[in-house]
């Protein structure tokens, strides 16, 4: 099977990743939870993975990286956590729905939502955002990186304004974490809500936020943390405030692991293998006759994704063909970014979603250009 929908999971992890979930499948304690070689070996394991978060993303302290299960659970924590009645929060029309729902939740309560349009390119205009603050407006968060077009949001830009008007700045980085730099501190970013499957290359049902030290988030649940047994309170020292329940050790080992194999290998040098087999796809497909491709490709920097369309034909049957004549993987239909359909004029169709990682081949990218050009002929 030729795998190309590395935007929806990384599905080819490196061997140290499987091999460190295994061990710790067999290993590890409760982290925080005794004083047992098997509790304590999973504590230092877990600090470690929040040390190397904190490096990759150029934080400041360890115990501002918080775990969770995945991006949605850490954007549902900065956004309810972070807003009130009365909030006005600025959001684009290239977010996935795990900011958009909390968003509307949110706009139930009687926070008020300005969403900065798009081009049909699916570009969005810094200075759109700028325009679009107001005296009561608390935040911006936005994407770094549209997982339906693959266009890059230069949030160093944005964090500067944000940092200009102070109002606080949350990031979705599902599409970006693990393949292209992110500093919170140079990027004025207050909450980074990050993934472990996609690009951080390790399993799924981890990810986490980075805080920035001060800011206070409500946490979303409350209840066993190892220490502090007799307050009734969650206690309000990070992580903990915002990890309630036993943290997925297990996938936070693979977690590590795989951190361990980007400090190894680097994030830029995967980057830009990705992209060019990306740009190779692109290159490939773009001319074709009856394919529409969408988004931005004259910016240099731009997530590992190619997203067509072949002529009227569903997008589900392309990605069905896809599969069954080419044996090649994709996403299809809806990607759970609404707005960003809207924009592209692709509520109907869907759109067939070609995502790539640094263990794609050129020879796999030629097969699916072919496998568009054989199946734009039949169209
Ligand atoms: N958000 C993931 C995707 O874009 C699952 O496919």
């Amino acid at each position: 099977m030729i795998y190309m929908d590395n935007a929806a999971t990384t599905m080819h992890k490196p061997q140290c990743v499987i091999d460190a979930v295994v061990r710790a499948m067999s290993s590890m304690g409760n982290a925080g939870r005794g004083a047992n070689d098997a509790s304590l070996s999973a504590s230092r394991i877990i600090y470690d993975t929040r040390e190397r978060l904190c490096r990759l993303f150029g934080g400041t302290s360890p115990k501002q990286v918080v775990f969770t299960n995945n991006s949605t659970e850490s954007l549902n924590i900065a956004v309810r956590g972070l807003l009130k009645p009365g909030d006005h929060v600025v959001t684009t029309m290239l977010e996935h729905n795990s900011v958009l729902r909390p968003l509307y939740e949110m706009e139930k309560n009687g926070v008020r939502l300005t969403v900065v349009k798009s081009d049909e390119k699916g570009r969005v205009r810094i200075s759109d955002m700028e325009d679009a603050l107001c005296d009561d407006t608390k935040m911006i968060v936005c994407t770094n990186g549209s997982n339906l077009t693959g266009n890059y949001v230069d949030i160093e830009s944005v964090g500067k304004i944000a940092k200009a008007h102070g109002v606080l700045f949350v990031v979705d980085a599902s599409q970006t974490a693990g393949v292209f730099p992110i500093d919170v501190e140079r990027m004025n970013i207050d909450v980074l809500c990050f993934t472990g499957h996609k690009g951080l290359l390790g399993p799924q049902g981890t990810g986490g936020l980075y805080v920035r030290e001060g800011i206070a988030i409500r946490p979303l649940k409350s209840g066993g943390t190892g220490v502090q047994t007799y307050s009734k309170s969650q206690p309000a020292e990070m992580p903990t405030a915002l990890e309630a329940g036993t943290l997925n050790g297990h996938g936070i080992a693979g977690l590590h692991a795989a951190l361990g194999y980007l400090e190894e290998t680097g994030i830029d040098a995967i980057r830009k293998q990705e992209q060019a087999l990306m740009r190779k796809f692109y290159e490939g497909v773009k001319d074709i006759s009856g394919v529409t491709v969408y988004g931005d490709f004259e910016s240099e920097d731009r997530c590992a994704i190619v997203t067509l369309n072949i002529g009227e034909y569903d997008s589900g049957e392309v990605s069905d063909a896809l599969l069954t004549d080419y044996g090649i993987s994709t996403r299809s239909g809806g990607h759970c970014a609404p707005l960003m359909h809207e924009a592209l004029g692709t509520v109907e169709q869907g759109a067939v979603r070609f995502s790539f990682s640094h263990y794609n081949t050129e020879e796999e990218v030629e097969t699916a250009i072919r496998a568009v050009r054989e199946l734009a002929q039949e169209e």
